[in-house]
Parts: structure tokens; sequence; C-alpha cells
């Protein structure tokens, strides 16, 4: 298997509060704009350059996203079943706000043409801001320095802003810089590979109103299926010599501002240090957070008090944001600056890409890209909230409280899943319905209830909130709980033990199985935390436990079920070999030909049919590993070194959810 024990080298110098890049590698573009992405939760928009990059054809991805903000279409099934979501949903591709262009003379600033004499990109951890610094040489020999600084405001969640430089060395001629928002978006569409994109065709961000006027403009978008508003505005300031023209312009696509800074030896020229500056302010406003009629008003206020407050207040409020978040949260290695360069880039990108306002979450791929169409899965619970349990419990709150916005719809989903009571959260999703179209590793993976379940105890256990336990939590447990009341049944054959079947655990290359024991084990914890607090309430706060056993019908038999259920959880076990098993027939199942695996042949998804994969002893992530984690408690020393020798080996690690959780084990 091709599993390496060495850390690859970063392809980025060290720093250990920055991530710099020293030159340009058009190859390796698309990386770099995940890597340099900024975002705050609300927005994100990928490290793409403020000019584009223009050639035969552009080896970037431009990529603007706001979380939640999506498109459904019907889905179309060439074999549709009983169940099947119905709607697709797709975090959208949205107005790039980014755009500025810079003219020397006649030619325009362009990375793939002319010479790069000094390049340097730096996203800078300690200030949460992009810089990038330039000196170009044009085709035509005139040499300029571009300085850029980017950030999107984590106090402002709807705020971009932008600061562009820039200084002729060896020219005299005029220049132009022209900031515009661009409405000509669209989607990736990935025929092969699920994890890259989505079916979303054409365009679906409809541009349905424009305006350039003074130093600004805006562009208003509709949805062309679900309709939601977005509104993008912009505004801007300049620094440079008096007699320099301003015009805007609008066409179907796109608002921009130009401004014509006057040439002449007067002004810069060989020898003279003289530059030409822009600020530009972008904010994003839609109708999932403001009233629809006032989406544009609200995105113009924005720009307009962002431009009175100028750019360097923005950057301190940033900066002081960040070092906040610092102190609460940094972890230090002393030893290995490369780590140290990693753990920060790391937690920096998750605060980026968390919701934070109770209403949106996490996707898989933060607000980097269009990897998982911005779907929030299990990993908010099990790989996120986590982390800000101890640094920003109020984070981790709001999680949960998206997951008690999507309640109704879960309940919902049980009902259609012919459970009479209870809730199933969807395996992926953004508006709280199901939207995964391969159910085998989608819908049955009924574990995300009990990961939910264990994350509000885990967020109770660090916070001691216990009154999140009342306003939400425990209506989530008494709802995941009945879920595995209905789900599971004491089956004679296995000595009348509880057992769960036809569902899949977090392995993904083992797929609708019975008793997968992470499953069970998380079940009969949430049945177990379900009865705890349900006793906890009625002592403790007896009114408001009336109240919510009335408004959902829990009735004291259903507690006792639970009890007897989490005591006959069936755990399926080798007692020869001394381990767990992750489901009752993975012995059965032939050993994969590790061996004979082209290492080209990995990830195993993208070169074998899912039954190929299904009826091997092959793991792509940590499944039963992850329980010896998650209920690290339940099991010795002895145990966990049995169970990760024993599946460590089968596992190809083709999620990445899956090193991470071996390495700490
Ligand atoms: C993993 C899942 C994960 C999803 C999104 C898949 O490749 O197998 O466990 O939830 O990616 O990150």
């Amino acid at each position: 298997m091709p599993k390496s024990s060495t850390r690859a080298p970063s392809p980025y110098p060290v720093d250990e509060w920055a991530i710099v890049e020293n030159t340009f590698q058009p190859e390796h573009t698309r990386r770099s704009e995940t890597i340099f992405a900024l975002g705050n939760g609300y927005f994100g928009t990928r490290g793409t350059f403020e000019e584009g990059l223009h050639g035969a054809t552009s080896p970037g991805l431009e990529g603007t996203y706001i979380n939640g903000f999506y498109e459904s279409e019907t889905i179309r099934y060439p074999e549709v079943a009983y169940g099947f979501p119905d709607k697709s949903q797709t975090m959208l591709n949205v107005i790039n706000g980014k755009v500025i262009r810079l003219f020397v003379s006649d030619e325009e600033f362009n990375l793939l043409t002319g010479t790069i004499l000094e390049y340097r990109r730096t996203l800078n951890l300690r200030a949460g801001r992009l810089d990038r610094n330039v000196t170009w040489r044009s085709p035509a020999g005139r040499e300029v320095n571009i300085n850029t600084t980017r950030l999107v405001s984590f106090d402002q969640p709807h705020l971009m802003a932008i600061s562009m430089t820039v200084t002729p060395f060896n020219f005299s001629d005029k220049i132009r810089l022209i900031a515009a928002l661009d409405g000509d978006v669209t989607n990736v569409t990935t025929a092969n590979d699920p994890r890259s994109g989505s079916n979303l065709q054409g365009r679906v961000v409809l541009i349905q109103d424009r305006f350039a006027e003074g130093t600004g403009g805006a562009l208003v978008s509709r949805n062309k299926h679900n309709g939601f508003g977005l509104a993008c505005a912009m505004e801007t300031r300049f620094y440079g010599p008096r007699q320099t023209e301003v015009s805007c312009a609008t066409d179907e696509f796109s608002a921009s501002v130009t401004y014509s800074f006057g040439s002449g030896e007067d002004q810069w020229g060989p020898g003279k240090e003289i530059s030409v500056q822009i600020e530009k302010f972008v904010s994003y406003v839609t109708s999932l957070d403001t009233p629809d009629a006032d989406i544009l008003a609200r995105a113009r206020e924005i720009v307009t008090a962002a431009k009175a407050s100028r750019f360097p207040a923005i950057e301190t409020a940033q900066r002081h944001y960040v070092a906040a978040f610092w102190e609460r949260a940094d972890v230090q290695i002393k030893g290995d600056p490369a780590l140290q360069q990693g753990i920060r880039f790391n937690m920096f990108h998750l605060l980026q890409s968390v919701g934070k306002d109770g209403r949106t979450n996490i996707s898989a791929k933060g607000l980097t890209g269009e990897g998982y169409e911005g779907h929030y899965f299990w990993d908010t619970e099990t790989y996120v909230l986590p982390f800000f349990l101890f640094n920003s419990p109020d984070i981790s709150r709001k999680l949960l409280e998206y997951r008690y916005g999507i309640l109704d719809r879960a309940r919902a989903r049980a009902r259609e899943m012919s459970h009479p009571r209870g809730a199933l959260f969807p395996w992926r999703t953004i508006n709280g319905d199901e939207c995964s179209t391969y159910y085998p590793a989608g819908t049955a993976q009924y574990h995300i209830d009990a990961d939910i379940a264990l994350a509000i105890k885990r967020y109770v256990e660090a916070t001691g909130d216990r009154q999140f336990l009342i306003d939400y939590g425990a209506e989530m447990l008494f709802e995941t709980a009945r879920l595995w009341a209905s789900l599971g049944s004491f089956i004679p054959h296995k000595g009348n033990q509880f057992c769960i079947n036809a569902v899949t655990g977090p392995d993904e290359y083992t797929a609708v199985v019975n008793n997968n024991c992470y499953t069970n084990l998380m079940a009969q914890t949430n049945l177990r935390y379900a009865v705890e607090v349900a006793g906890w309430l009625r002592t403790e706060q007896p009114q408001a436990y009336e109240k919510l056993i009335a408004a959902i019908d829990l009735n004291v038999d259903e507690l006792a079920f639970w009890t007897r259920a989490a005591d006959a959880m069936y755990l399926p076990r080798d007692e020869e070999r001394g381990i767990y098993l992750q489901d009752d027939a993975f012995l059965d199942r032939a050993p994969w030909d590790f061996a004979n695996t082209p290492p080209e042949n990995y990830p195993l998804l993208t070169h074998y049919h899912p039954l190929v994969i299904y009826r091997h002893q092959v793991c792509k992530q940590a499944d039963l590993v992850l329980a010896l984690l998650l209920l690290s408690q339940r099991f010795t020393r002895d145990e966990k070194r049995r169970n990760y020798d024993f599946y460590e080996p089968l596992t190809t690690h083709d999620s990445s959810l899956s090193m991470c959780i071996f390495s700490i084990i």
C-alpha cells in the first residue's frame, strides 16, 4: 500500500506565522488559490489574483462562496427508488468582487505575460490578511511594482477590503485601474470525481440589476430555481494625482469604476518613486440573512460605512480579532517549525470556514472551493466542533444550534424512512434536507445522529452550559434516541441482543452492513445520555421537562426501552483475535490484494466499482479505530493496540479524515 510514514516536505518556506510563496508557479495555481483563500465563515473567496490570469486557457479557478447560499435543482435519476432525495443543493460560486484590472499605458497587467522580476505572496496568520508584492516588466518593457493587501473581515461578516498600490519605475505613461464586480459566474461541473464539483450546469446566478455611480456600484442577482437574492456592492477610494479621471460603467454582467491616473514628467517617471493606490470595499448580502427588499440598500450601506472608516481601521480591527483568537487558541510546538506552521495554518482555516451565526455550518471543504458542493456532514460534530470547544465554545454552540434549526426536517426525513418517531439527520445537506444521491455511502450512515448526540454531550461537559440542554439539546437527544429505538431490534438469533442492521459506518468502503460496531457503540452512548439528561431535567427543571415531553409526546415507556436497548446492545467481536469487528460480516470478506494494487489506483473509489470494494476487507478510513478515540474510556490500552494493529494495515486512508485518527490513537 502506498503509505508513507515520512512527512511530505512543505512546498512553502517555513514561517511559523505565515504561508509564503516566493515564486509564481502556474502549474500549482489551483492548489495555491485554495491555500491562500480567505474567509470569515459567512463568505469565502479563493486566493485568485485581482487582475485574473488571462491566457489561452486559465490555469486557475475563480470562486467566491457564501456559506449556506445554494441552488437547488430537481435530481433526475435514471432509476429512482422511494425515499431518494429529489432536490440537489449546491453552494454557488457567486459574483466576483475581487477584480481590479491594471493597465500601464495600453498594456494589461497579467502574470502570464511579460516578466516577473519579483514575486511574494503571504498569508499572514497573525494579521488575518493576504499580501502580495510583485514587480513586473510588461512585454514592451514598462516596469511596475504592484502591492496588494486583501482581507475578509471577521468582525463585519459581509465585508471584504482590498488595497492595491502601483508604483511605476521606468515610464511616465498613463495608468488605469478598473475596480469591478463580475457576475459572469458558473459552478464547476465534475463528471468523474464526486468530491470536486456538482451537476449544476450553466448560469444560475442571474444578474437582475446593476448600477455604477460615482466611485461605487452594485449587482443584484437571483438564483434561477430557488429565487434566493444576492446583492454585491462596492465602493472605492483612490490616492493619486489631482488630474485623475473617474468613470463608471455597467454591462450585462458587471459594474465597474475606472480610474485613469494622469501621466507626465510632473508625476512619475524614471527615478521618481511615486505611487497610485486604490482601496476597494466589497459587501455580500443575501435574502437568507436580510429581508429580500433590503439586500441592495444593506449592501451599499456596508461599503459606504467601510469606505468612510478607511482601510487601515479595517486592518486594525482584523488584527485584533485574530489576535484574540490566537490568545485563546494557539497551540505551540517547540522544535518543529514546519509542524508549528502547519497547525496554525489549519486552525486559521477552521476559523475562516466555520459558520458562526447558528444558521450556517461548516462545509467539508470550508469556503475554499466547490468540493462536496459546500455540504455539511458529520465532519462538523466529529472533527471540527471539538476543536472550538476549548477556545471558542460559542462557535461550537452555534454549530449545534444549526442542527436544532433543521430538527423538523430531520423528523420529516425519519417519517419518510418509515420511523414513526424520532429524527434522522441528513448525511449531507445545506438546508436540512438529505441530498445524498448515493444511499449506501449517504443516508445509510445513520451514525450521524449519534455523532450529533455525542457532540451535545461533549459541549455540555466542556462548558457546563445546561441551559443549552433545556433550550435545544434535550430535544435533539430524545429524538435521536427514538430513532435508534425504532431502527434497531432485539434479534433472537443473536440471543435477543439489540441489533442495528443495514447501516453504513464511517468507513465508506464497507456499506450497508449489519451491526457496524462504531454505530452500535455510539447509539448506545446516545441512548444512555438521553436517559441521563431526561432524569436530570425531570429532577432539576421539572417545568421544562413537562413542557418538552408534552411537546414531543414522550412517554416513560420509551425511556425504559432506551435503557433496555442500550444494555442489550450487540457489539460484534472476534474473541480469538481479541478485537471488535467492524461489522458482523467483516471477517467473511476476502482480503484486498494490496500487493498488486498499483499506487496510481488510489484512491480506490476512483478506480473500482463500489461492489468490488465492498466485498473485500479494505477500509477507506477510521471506523472502529475512531470509536477507540471518541469513547476512549471504554477500552483498555491493550484493546486499543490490538484493534489498531488489526485495522491499520487494512486501511488505505483514502479519506483525509482517517490518518489523523490513527495518529492520535
Ligand atoms: C468521507 C466522509 C466525509 C466526506 C466529507 C468522504 O470522502 O468518506 O467520511 O464525511 O468525505 O468530508
